[in-house]
């Protein structure tokens, strides 16, 4: 594929949404095709998807359900948007990709490691990104952050759930160091944006990079 597939990650309330539109906003101004994603979401499928997904009154879904709508709503993603903009050579920069599903599913629900890797394998079809940015912050602070406006289906399993969602996005980039980069979450949202252009820094233009 011509194009850079860079995907953000964390967990919830790690900053990763303001960091994405802030990398996002920096690329379109150097004239690139940035396309701007989010799972789950991004397509119309997707996006009803996302609504089963995050509905606290859906509370009896079982983990396996959840796992297959993950990669349901991520395959759709692929095939209608991801894959497309890729041939075209743009930017494609994804709020979450299959990272999420290996710390919240894996990591957080306990499913087991060797079976979310193989759903992975299909929601993705195949894809991997170029580069993948976890979002480290202690997860007190992250989920007070998330959850000002209210909770979420998955923010409302609280802050065990979401120690054991960083602890897996940790191991992971330990695993795979030449893909994953973990950057420190704390501070100013301008703060955190220099990291993460510093992490970045073979993928990015030096005009963007003198930005941060
Ligand atoms: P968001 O709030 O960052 O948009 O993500 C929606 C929620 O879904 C968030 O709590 C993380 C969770 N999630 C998973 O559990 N597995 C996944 O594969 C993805 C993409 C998100």
């Amino acid at each position: 594929m011509a194009g850079t597939f860079i995907t953000l990650e964390g967990i919830d309330g790690c900053g990763k949404t303001t960091q994405a539109k802030l990398l996002t906003e920096a690329f379109r101004r150097t004239g690139a095709e940035v396309v701007a994603l989010r799972e789950p979401g991004g397509t119309q499928i997707s996006e009803k998807i996302r609504a089963l997904l995050l509905d606290r009154a859906n509370a009896e879904m079982c983990s396996e359900c959840e796992l297959l709508l993950y990669e349901a709503s991520r395959a759709q993603l692929v095939r209608e948007v991801i894959e497309p903009a890729l041939a075209r050579g743009a930017m494609v920069v994804c709020d979450r990709f299959y990272d999420s599903t290996y710390a919240y599913q894996h990591g957080g629900r306990g499913l087991d490691e060797a079976l979310v890797n193989t759903c992975n394998q299909l929601g993705s079809c195949g894809l991997a990104p170029t580069c993948t940015v976890v979002f480290d912050l202690d997860p007190t602070t992250a989920l007070l952050r998330a959850t000002k406006g209210g909770a979420d289906r998955l923010e409302a399993e609280g802050i065990a759930f979401q120690q054991r969602i960083r602890d897996a996005y940790l191991r992971l980039a330990a695993k795979e160091p030449a893909r994953v980069e973990v950057v420190d979450g704390t501070g100013t949202p301008e703060e955190v944006y220099e990291r993460l252009v510093a992490a970045l820094a073979d993928l990015i233009p030096a005009p963007l990079r003198s930005e941060a």
